[in-house]
């Protein structure tokens, strides 16, 4: 699946979000080292503090389908012009999963921005740094 292919499955994805607080609408779409493609939008909550962004939905999906070995992010803000990077906290749980995933950024006018999970989240926290 090529990048552009990826973002479009996130742009997809960005179309079923609930976001009728911020009204931002984000889509991902996570691509296992076997090819399988889990998606995941923003899920609001009148409880704002709740809400879960659209890479940790599509993370959790995987997960808890016995899918650990990610290779591959799409990511696709719906309301923004520029690229939607993802937030602090979806950073840090990509990084439990792998800092060698790649985060593809898809934008309106079809460029993609792509960087490891290294980059966008350096001296990272892991479990590596747990005593064993
Ligand atoms: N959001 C995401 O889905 N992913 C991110 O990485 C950044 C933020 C969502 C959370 C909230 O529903 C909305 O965007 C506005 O912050």
């Amino acid at each position: 699946m090529t990048q552009q292919e990826l973002t479009a499955l996130a742009k997809q994805a960005a179309e079923r979000a609930y976001a009728p607080y911020s009204h931002f609408r984000v889509g991902a779409a996570l691509e296992c080292s076997d090819g399988t493609v889990f998606t995941g939008c923003n899920v609001e909550n009148a409880a704002y503090g709740l809400a879960i962004c659209a890479e940790r939905t599509a993370m959790v999906k995987a997960v808890s389908e016995g899918h650990r070995d990610f290779s591959r992010i799409g990511i696709y803000c719906a309301d923004a012009e520029d690229f939607g990077m993802p937030c602090g906290q979806c950073r840090q749980f990509m990084a439990e999963f792998s800092l060698d995933m790649e985060v593809i950024v898809g934008r309106p006018d079809g460029e993609v921005l792509v960087r490891t999970v290294r980059d966008l989240l350096p001296y990272a926290f892991t479990p590596a740094d747990l005593p064993t």
